[in-house]
């Protein structure tokens, strides 16, 4: 299952695992089982009837020529942008259509999970800056996500005039979704599997809130007054609260996000006209050639159009990245200078400080305190009771108290509040970067706090304590977020992913009023604007940061753009992240500077193919991408270099033999600043390695003007798992473009 990027492990997500779990073994073990499949067959048909005739008769021929069960079991035909069906089918079914000439590929549909704007001013965009409002009212950002809320503020088009001329997109009325207007210009959804969902409404409306944030964070108006219950008070907005928004909703409450409907959205965005999709989706896979996300990606890059998405939340841990296809954009989760904490006051007078919001004021008025381990229903139940879990808990012995909890499920708030308890006291290793919402009273402290509570229990006859309201603290930053999915790249050892980092802990925007700030049980706080966090959150930042990048330079490839946002990102300090450019890939964002780059790394579609060549991938694994099964990868020179990619960055994976590594790569940057410049390299090798540029020095005499060079890195055999970094930086009086260079060993 694909899963949205927020890491808000709230109550519809473990509805989701749930049926992830029931589902599983059925697909398994069942030979004859139909489950649904994609038949890629190619580019955009000349004919979209012709089209859709043409996938009847295929399925039927694999049906026994029966066009009764061909027209039963298809779902979908993609005609938009690109030739393809989905359709219900047998395990042989499926391979018999693999065999066929005219199908160049086909794939199982996966179910994907759910993986003031203060933070546009910390990294750099002021509600000031410069803007090209012109070309930016003629910007659609398209959203792959569970919808949108078209009531929210941040999508009112008082001042707008009407969508752009280009604009093929609709938008109807749906149950309880009011319309669109000239600032939401789209709202589509896609459920193909024809499953009900109870949980959830069939249409564009967001009942879940994750996309109506994701769009408003985007490209959401100018909000003033925005606030969650005072909190984060200020004005919310987008990145280019001039642009237009599409909706295209593939996540549901009960089933996730699937490859059907994602492919779906896709082949509607494209063709609708959007120029940047932001898709905070995720789920793991390896093969750039059958991920959805990857290959709906590489037909919206072949249109021009950059598509952003989420790292992932499964960080700390080592590569475990997602979403790393080299034309995507892949964006890691940051912390921005502000954090929500809570006091926590004991009977014995002490304080300690918790992470979280609660909203709840206490007026002073100290409750008695329980740890959850000494309050279990019966023996049986004694190690579920110390994390507080759903029907652990004696609730004689909880009622009217606060409970110290260990960390073992989000929403134990809940079910402390459930059995009449008052609120809850957290004790975590983890996520303490993160502020969650409490249904309840309720902080998370770290285990050194946390044991000092237990002791401070067991210490006295009639313990009691008080949690305050949340407020705001300014906090160092930034730092990448604990939960952040990092490198390295299990698709490529030659391609550095994350690409970027954007903030996406604790990031205020709009929210619906269909669910309750936690969508906890008993939960009975709702607001129009909330907190979330996750690369969820990161990723329209980005997204914002193309629209905004575009809208200076309408003719701009997706590479270029690409490029520029990259290399003009603040470095980061491995000080505070030791996993590095694992962590934070080029850096922070920093939106103005990436507007005037000065070089770009510019690239066509044809450089990633030779570079999927370069990984091995053979041409007709290809086809799905290329639309043909016409590609050679044998004659196809398979690019030059290391990596065989123009890409803003440089890894180099070690070879575990323990031999010297050497790795040249080739490079080219094409001029987009003053039409005279030379730039200097400056070279920042880390210890045992050596690096050199050849030539040192690029002079241009006109825009557009492209120059090559070569990077040759050697690199001593390392011992341990570790990353090193390096850098290279074309300066000039007034560009800094900066590439980092990575080495690391990979895992054996
Ligand atoms: C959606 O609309 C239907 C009827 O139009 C109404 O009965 C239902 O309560 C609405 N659902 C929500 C969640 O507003
Ligand atoms: C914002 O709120 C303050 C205080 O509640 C009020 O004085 C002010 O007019 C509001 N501004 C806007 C634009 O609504
Ligand atoms: C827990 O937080 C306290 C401050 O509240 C700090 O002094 C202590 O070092 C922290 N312990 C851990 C293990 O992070
Ligand atoms: C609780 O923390 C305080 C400092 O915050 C420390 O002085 C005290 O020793 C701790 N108590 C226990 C029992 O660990
Ligand atoms: C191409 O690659 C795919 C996937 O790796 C593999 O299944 C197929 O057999 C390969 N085809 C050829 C001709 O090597
Ligand atoms: C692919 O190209 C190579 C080199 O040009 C050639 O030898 C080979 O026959 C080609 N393969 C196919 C299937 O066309
Ligand atoms: C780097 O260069 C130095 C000086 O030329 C040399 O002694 C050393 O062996 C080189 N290291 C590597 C890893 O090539
Ligand atoms: C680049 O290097 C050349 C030759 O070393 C030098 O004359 C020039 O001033 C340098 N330019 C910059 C911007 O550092």
């Amino acid at each position: 299952m694909a899963k949205l990027m927020m890491k808000c492990l709230c109550y519809f997500s473990y509805q989701l695992l749930l049926i992830l779990i029931l589902t599983a073994p059925l697909d398994a073990t069942e030979e004859n089982q139909k489950n649904f499949y994609v038949a890629y067959l190619g580019d955009q048909p000349v004919d979209e009837d012709l089209a859709v005739q043409t996938h009847i008769q295929i399925l039927a021929s694999v049906k026994g020529g029966s066009y009764h069960d061909a027209k039963e079991s298809i779902v979908y035909s993609y005609t938009e942008s690109f030739n393809a069906f989905a359709a219900k089918l047998s395990n042989d079914e499926a391979q018999k259509l693999q065999r066929m000439d005219r199908v160049l590929s086909v794939f199982p549909n996966r179910y994907h999970q759910l993986h003031t704007t203060r933070s546009w001013d910390f990294i750099g965009l002021p509600q000031t800056a410069r803007r090209n409002l012109k070309i930016e009212s003629d910007i659609v950002v398209g959203l792959m996500d569970t919808g949108i809320t078209p009531e929210s503020e941040s999508f009112k088009d008082s001042g707008f005039g009407p969508p752009p001329a280009k604009w093929k997109g609709k938008c109807d009325h749906f149950a309880n979704f009011s319309g669109c207007n000239n600032k939401l210009i789209g709202a589509r959804y896609f459920k193909l599997d024809g499953n009900p969902d109870p949980w959830d409404i069939l249409s564009p409306i967001d009942v879940d809130g994750h996309g109506t944030h994701t769009s408003s964070t985007l490209a959401g108006n100018v909000v003033a007054n925005a606030s969650l219950y005072g909190l984060a008070w200020g004005a919310a907005r987008g990145a280019v609260p001039n642009a237009r928004v599409a909706a295209y909703k593939v996540c549901w409450v009960s089933s996730g996000c699937s490859d059907m409907d994602i492919l779906a959205a896709f082949d509607a965005a494209i063709h609708d006209g959007v120029n940047v999709i932001s898709i905070s989706i995720g789920g793991a896979t390896e093969d750039y050639a059958s991920d959805t996300i990857s290959v709906g990606a590489f037909h919206a890059l072949k249109k021009g159009i950059v598509t952003v998405a989420s790292a992932g939340n499964d960080g700390p841990k080592w590569g475990t990245v997602s979403n790393h296809a080299p034309w995507l954009v892949t964006v890691a989760a940051s912390g921005i200078d502000r954090q929500f904490k809570s006091k926590v006051k004991t009977g014995n007078g002490r304080s300690v400080s918790g992470v979280g919001v609660n909203t709840f004021d206490p007026k002073e008025k100290f409750y008695p305190l329980v740890s959850g381990a000494d309050v279990a229903k019966n023996s049986e139940s004694r190690d579920s009771a110390r994390f507080c879990f759903d029907d652990s808990l004696d609730p004689k012995k909880v009622k009217g108290k606060l409970v110290y909890c260990k960390l073992g499920t989000w929403g134990a708030d809940s079910v402390i509040k459930g059995i009449g308890g008052v609120g809850i006291i957290v004790g975590s290793e983890q996520f303490l970067d993160v502020a969650q919402i409490y249904m309840a009273p309720g902080t998370m402290v770290n285990v050194t706090d946390g044991d000092n509570i237990t002791d401070y229990i067991h210490s006295t006859r009639s313990p009691s304590a008080v949690i305050y309201k949340s407020q705001e603290v300014k906090v160092r930053a930034p730092f990448i977020a604990s939960f952040s999915s990092r490198g390295p790249n299990p698709g490529s050892k030659h391609l550095l992913k994350p690409d970027i980092a954007a903030p996406g802990i604790d990031i205020l925007a709009s929210y619906t009023l269909m669910k309750s700030l936690t969508g906890l049980k008993g939960d009975t706080q709702y607001s129009k604007f909330t907190l979330m966090s996750g690369t969820s959150m990161a990723c329209p930042h980005i997204a914002g940061v193309v629209a905004y990048v575009k809208s200076f330079h309408p003719s701009w490839s997706p590479a270029a753009i690409k490029s520029a946002i990259m290399t003009t990102a603040k470095p980061m300090s491995q000080r505070v992240n030791n996993e590095a450019e694992f962590a934070y890939g080029a850096g922070q964002v920093n939106p103005q500077k990436a507007v005037s780059p000065g070089l770009v790394y510019d690239m066509d579609d044809m450089s990633y193919i030779q570079f999927l060549c370069h990984e091995g991938y053979n041409g007709s694994s290809l086809a799905v991408l290329v639309g043909s099964k016409s590609i050679n990868c044998t004659s196809l020179i398979p690019g030059v270099g290391y990596d065989a990619l123009n890409y803003p960055t440089m890894q180099v994976s070690l070879k575990s033999n323990g031999e010297l590594t050497t790795a040249i790569f080739r490079r080219r940057v094409t001029n987009v600043g003053p039409r005279l410049s030379i730039y200097n390299a400056t070279i920042k090798a880390p210890k045992g390695v050596n690096i050199t540029v050849k030539p040192m020095s690029l002079s241009f005499s006109r825009t557009s003007h492209k120059r090559s060079f070569s990077v040759v890195v050697k690199a001593k055999p390392m011992s341990s798992t570790q990353v090193l970094s390096g850098s290279l930086e074309w300066k000039s009086p007034r560009h800094v473009v900066r590439s980092p260079i990575v080495i690391y060993r990979p895992q054996d």
